[in-house]
């Protein structure tokens, strides 16, 4: 049962919902004018390949698509004696990869040929390290003579595999995206070997969208960029062996009316708290909350290697998110599901360690997409730790999140539970407390129980734990909590009030809450704060 020494509070996990048994009865695949299918919809069958629409590649070179490699527009500067002339890009790549590779060095030079201007900057160190001294030999020769040449297969069949021009994902617009795992894996591969035009510096046309070329991976002599590599592969290994056949859907959700959270009524809905487990092991069939950077994957092509950067690796679908998906902007929030888990890892950040590769048992849904949905949410980071109590940022971190939470024309019956932990609060500097708080109301806003992992905090475990039970149990509505922490806020960031921080803020509430006489038992606080 619950209590510290069994290292979870609150309600048993397994009260909570999951997919796919909360889910509702679902509509048929298809694609609508804010849901683009690049596949087939009407073949769709469980265990079979999807198959591409349409069966022809169609090219759109425009400023509402992903500007692909193997389009006819892509094309290279050649200098020769006559003088300037251009060349296909894509002829290039494919010649360039089908040489075949004896060492990293071979690779290195295949992506440099189609890339010439970054033949200085890029390193490929890591890569080189990876080859030459951190596999054995067996491991080293499979990789050469099986996984890389089945990655430029894979990356070369784009204009048989990728035929409908992907839309880009742009800033308000509300709209889905269907792929296939195997179009999936034929973008990455193509990212893998650096061939997305258009997409090496931040000044391009795409200054606005993640990096999605790996050439930052192959960088540096960091274990940390050996270890990504390391995980990574094991996706292509792993694709390439056994191509997976479901899709996975990306969804760009924009908070068009925002609750009006002074006065909302809500009460608190359940919560289970655990110092033990994590967000991917243990809130398997739940929304998954991804503790983002605006630009989503944050520093998964490059040195990070945090909550959200774990989690891109481990289940490497979600990179490709990158391809398409603009800068977040505060209202708004990037739903992925279906992605798979094709490894497991050990430690976190400096500690981080690719273990070996993994099998997904979550099952598929109607759509055949692994019931695993994860919603990228980016908190704001704070330098200074008073700006957080300020009501604008309090209200901006309530919609980011009830953003992430919501689904419209659901019943709370058939919403899972959020799967979440300490959003904002490592690598963002966000404080545990009050971000604890601003997702029990947000999920509370959104109809949705709650999972909350303190990831060994066990105090922190206590602390929410209690507060939550002291709410419902007075029956504190969301409203009345959105105006308390408001008045915590003048007194905290007015006054600098600051003295005992870790608790402060939850005792202010008890307080509060505790001094309301009867007779204005409504009202959030009887005294003018
Ligand atoms: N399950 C539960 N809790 C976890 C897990 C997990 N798997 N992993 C970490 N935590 P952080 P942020 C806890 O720093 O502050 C990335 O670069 C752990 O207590 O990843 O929102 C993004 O791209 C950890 O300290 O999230 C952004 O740029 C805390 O969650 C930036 O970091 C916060 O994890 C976001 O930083």
């Amino acid at each position: 049962g619950a209590s510290s020494e069994s290292g979870w509070l609150g309600t048993p996990i397994d009260e909570l919902n999951r997919m796919p048994q909360c889910a509702p009865p679902f509509p048929h695949l298809r694609a609508l004018p804010n849901h683009t299918v690049t596949v087939r919809t009407d073949l769709l069958r469980e265990g079979e390949f999807p198959v591409s629409y349409p069966s022809k590649f169609k090219d759109a070179w425009d400023d509402m698509s992903v500007k692909m490699p193997c389009s006819d527009k892509n094309l290279f500067p050649m200098e020769t004696e006559v003088g300037g002339r251009v060349q296909s890009r894509w002829d290039l790549i494919c010649n360039a990869l089908r040489r075949g590779f004896k060492s990293s060095l071979d690779i290195r030079e295949a992506i440099l040929t189609y890339n010439i201007a970054h033949t200085k900057k890029w390193d490929f160190t890591a890569l080189n390290l990876l080859c030459t001294e951190c596999l054995e030999d067996c491991e080293k020769q499979h990789l050469f003579e099986v996984v890389l040449p089945a990655m430029v297969d894979l990356a070369l069949s784009a204009p048989s595999l990728c035929t409908m021009p992907i839309p880009l994902l742009k800033t308000r617009m509300n709209h889905s995206l269907t792929l296939s795992q195997e179009q999936i894996a034929c973008l990455l591969a193509n990212a893998f070997f650096c061939t997305f035009p258009r997409r090496n510096s931040r000044k391009s046309e795409y200054g606005n969208y993640p990096e999605i070329n790996f050439y930052r991976l192959f960088e540096g002599s960091s274990m940390r960029k050996i270890e990504k590599l390391k995980t990574l592969l094991c996706y292509f290994r792993r694709v390439t062996q056994n191509r997976p056949k479901g899709l996975v859907t990306f969804t760009r959700q924009t908070l068009n009316n925002p609750p009006n959270w002074e006065s909302s009524q809500k009460q608190l809905t359940r919560l289970h708290i655990s110092c033990r487990g994590t967000i991917e092991d243990d809130g398997y069939g739940m929304l998954q909350v991804d503790f983002a950077n605006r630009f989503v994957g944050g520093g998964v092509t490059g040195h990070g290697l945090v909550q959200e950067e774990i989690r891109f690796v481990i289940n490497a679908e979600l990179i490709v998110s990158r391809l398409f998906t603009e800068a977040l902007e505060h209202d708004e929030c990037l739903i992925i599901t279906g992605t798979e888990q094709y490894s497991k890892y050990s430690g976190y950040a400096e500690s981080y360690k690719w273990v070996q590769h993994d099998e997904d048992k979550t099952p598929s849904d109607e759509w055949q997409r692994r019931c695993t949905e994860i919603v990228a949410i980016d908190a704001l980071k704070f330098r200074h730790y008073l700006e957080q109590f300020l009501p604008e940022k309090i209200l901006r971190e309530l919609n980011k999140a009830y953003c992430g939470f919501f689904r419209n024309n659901y019943k709370s019956k058939h919403l899972s539970a959020v799967a979440t932990g300490n959003w904002g609060c490592g690598a963002f500097g966000g404080d545990t407390r009050l971000k604890a708080l601003i997702q029990l109301m947000a999920a509370a806003e959104a109809g949705r129980d709650v999972a909350y992992f303190t990831f060994g905090d066990a105090q922190l475990m206590r602390d929410v734990h209690t507060i939550h039970s002291f709410l419902t149990d007075k029956r504190v509505t969301v409203g009345m909590l959105f105006t308390l922490l408001n008045q915590y806020s003048s007194l905290v960031c007015m006054n600098r009030h600051t003295a005992r921080r870790e608790e402060s803020l939850y005792r202010f509430i008890q307080e509060r809450v505790s001094s309301r006489t009867p007779a204005n038992d409504e009202e959030p606080s009887g005294d003018s704060a």
